[in-house]
């Protein structure tokens, strides 16, 4: 039994095996073959936040399969109307997989602590490590083999920014943050990066044109994550000029394509013009996060600890 809280739970071979499971059974989707790995399997979905994508992907992904999946979000009262102790204990004796949305990454930790069947984190303040693992298996796909392929990222140094440098690092592609002063990755964080992946190429920036500079894909993310709406003028005063449009990814490599995680705010972190231009292939990449999930459960839930 195996969880995935971070990009550190999984081995840059293991990654590469996720891909190659996700791209067969892509392959197969597109054939019209929904091939039953998972005949029986459960899996159950916490979620504490608003969710199209992670949601609906990971629910399509357990059915196509040939497993079942559960909705719980907060009324099962995890947490609350019982311990985690209790609730991880019990719920591992029904599911074979939780997926989990929450507002802190510690409640996960716990909830993984407890639990005897797997745990996937669907979103953290901390990380999104199957958005990171869809987005470079969807850059591979563009460009073909990635390493040594460099990854800018215009803004927050966020869950989703985190989770991609990692995910870089691991596989042996340069990672570039943009961002102002104050919204860049921390000590800590880079500290464990260095450890998680010592060859890792990772550079902080506050000049958006020196990071998308040769970059294969320009990523982008809102300013404002779900969570910190509080601090939204703040967050639009010191991005505002680390907006992605025509001009910045003309910096780009001519072959360059745009991703965003979305959902997105046209006319904030990205132009319109760049996120529904040729360049962009955020719609690709969203519906990557099916065939992810699906090669993600596959592998996951057949693998020994
Ligand atoms: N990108 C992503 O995780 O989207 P949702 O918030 O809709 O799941
Ligand atoms: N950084 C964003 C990602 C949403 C998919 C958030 O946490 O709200």
């Amino acid at each position: 039994m195996r969880h995935l809280l971070t990009l550190c739970d999984l081995t840059p071979p293991e990654i590469e095996t996720v891909f190659a499971v996700t791209k067969d059974l892509k392959t197969k989707y597109q054939q019209g073959v929904r091939e039953p790995l998972l005949p029986g399997r459960v899996m159950a979905l916490l979620f504490e936040k608003q969710s199209l994508r992670t949601r609906v992907s990971f629910e399509t992904a357990m059915v196509n399969l040939g497993g079942g999946s559960l909705f719980l979000g907060r009324d099962v009262g995890w947490g609350e109307r019982e311990s985690m102790a209790d609730f991880g204990q019990v719920i591992s004796q029904y599911c074979d997989v939780v997926v989990c949305r929450t507002n802190s990454h510690a409640k996960i930790e716990q909830l993984a602590e407890h639990c005897t069947c797997s745990v996937i984190n669907g979103l953290t303040d901390l990380a999104h490590p199957c958005q990171a693992l869809a987005d470079l298996f969807t850059m591979s796909e563009i460009h073909g083999d990635l390493r040594g392929l460099k990854l800018a990222f215009v803004g927050d140094a966020n869950n989703v920014a985190r989770s991609l440098a990692l995910a870089c690092g691991k596989l042996g592609l340069k990672f570039s943050l943009a961002s102002p002063p104050g919204y860049r990755f921390d000590e800590s964080f880079l500290k464990l990066l260095a450890q998680e992946c010592p060859d890792a190429t990772i550079e902080q920036t506050g000049d958006a044109a020196v990071a998308v500079d040769g970059a294969a894909a320009v990523y982008t993310d809102v300013w404002t994550s779900m969570g910190q709406e509080q601090e939204r003028a703040d967050r639009e005063k010191a991005f505002r000029n680390f907006r992605v449009d025509a001009k910045l990814m003309s910096g780009a490599r001519a072959d360059a394509c745009f991703l965003h995680c979305l959902p997105a705010r046209r006319g904030e972190e990205v132009d319109a013009d760049v996120i529904d231009g040729p360049c962009s292939a955020v719609i690709q990449q969203a519906g990557n996060r099916l065939h992810l999930q699906k090669g993600l459960l596959a592998w996951l839930l057949t693998t020994k600890p």
